[in-house]
């Protein structure tokens, strides 16, 4: 289940991660709450398993061609492709068919790019790596592995669906949370945190975690809602925040550089802090629900509907200390 990890540096508890996969995939396929995820991905099989031709265009990742199926075949995989829904993170092309999802998480990743180490022959690592938008960015530089770890069945079963076509080696998901990196030590030379730690109770448990799971000067790009506010201040929500149940807290910029000095991390460089708009995070026909515009405040739009500071989203890049 696991052997793509076996050749990887460092240390791997792959016995005692085997087991905790195994329970998770177990109860992966005995769910039918939303979507039988499992069921659908058996049906993946009336069409031909993929490599089909991918790329990435104008930040869209883009899998197969029109051609590549028959128009009835093509609309059956559009059709399963909604079912899978609703998309989140995107965009992506399926066989012509832009999926459109209510994170345009590219433009996260070009405000990144220029600030990322080369990630050729890499051993990277995405935390809360939701379909795999981004193990497909960084496979097109060639890494070793893109491991993507996430413990959401529908991010996962969106990330097999997708994968069945591009079959792409480079890129490995699994179900599996931030907790999970206890048994992985030294072994990654790149670790990306996006959009994750807000989602977890403890900031810095999490930063122990990556740091021990990074090679010796390996780098973390941490990325983050944050708000304005006054430095090393931090808000708990009471309840909601921009109506999400599971935000924990939402730190100051000044907040976060703490977390990472204060757990060993060194040449800490901010790569953006932006406020989050409505042309990155926005209802599209893949993602019908609601999203941003919903979540602020209806009179002022600096505010969450809660009342607390709007998001803005914030990234640094650091190095892992040579010692544990
Ligand atoms: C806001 S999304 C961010 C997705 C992506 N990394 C990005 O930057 O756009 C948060 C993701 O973290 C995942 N997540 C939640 N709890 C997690 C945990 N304990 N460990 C790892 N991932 C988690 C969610 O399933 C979701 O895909």
């Amino acid at each position: 289940m696991l052997s793509y990890l076996e050749n990887l540096p460092g240390k791997i508890n792959i016995p005692e991660l085997t087991n905790v996969l195994g329970e998770r995939l177990k109860a992966f396929s005995q769910r039918v709450v939303p979507a039988p995820y499992q069921k659908l991905l058996g049906e993946l099989s009336q069409f031909k398993p993929g490599p089909y031709s991918s790329r990435v265009l104008d930040g869209t990742v883009s899998i197969g061609h029109p051609n590549d199926l028959s128009q009835q075949e093509r609309q059956k995989c559009i059709e399963m492709a909604r079912k899978f829904g609703p998309w989140r993170k995107g965009p992506f092309e399926l066989f012509g068919q832009l999926i459109d999802a209510e994170w345009r998480s590219d433009l996260k990743w070009e405000r990144l790019r220029p600030f990322l180490p080369g990630l050729k022959d890499s051993v990277i690592l995405d935390i809360g790596c939701n379909n795999g938008h981004y193990l497909f960015q960084m496979a097109e530089q060639r890494p070793k592995i893109a491991f993507g770890i996430d413990p959401t069945d529908q991010y996962y079963a969106q990330y097999q669906f997708l994968q069945y076509f591009k079959a792409d080696p480079r890129t490995q998901m699994e179900l599996l949370g931030v907790d999970d990196l206890k048994f992985f030590e030294q072994v990654f030379d790149v670790v990306f945190s996006m959009g994750v730690i807000y989602h977890h109770r403890h900031p810095l448990l999490q930063l122990e975690y990556i740091r021990q799971s990074l090679k010796p000067n390996g780098k973390v790009i941490l990325e983050t809602m944050t708000i304005p506010g006054p430095a090393d201040y931090c808000l708990f929500p009471k309840d909601r925040y921009a109506q999400m149940r599971n935000v924990w807290f939402v730190p100051t910029k000044e907040v976060v550089i703490s977390w990472l000095e204060r757990s060993y991390f060194k040449d800490i460089q901010l790569i953006f802090d932006v406020k989050l708009t409505e042309q990155e995070q926005r209802v599209t026909d893949w993602s019908t629900f609601r999203s941003l515009s919903d979540y602020l405040h209806p009179d002022n739009s600096e505010l969450t509907i809660e009342g607390y500071p709007a998001p803005w989203r914030t990234a640094f890049i650091a190095t892992a200390p040579t010692t544990l």
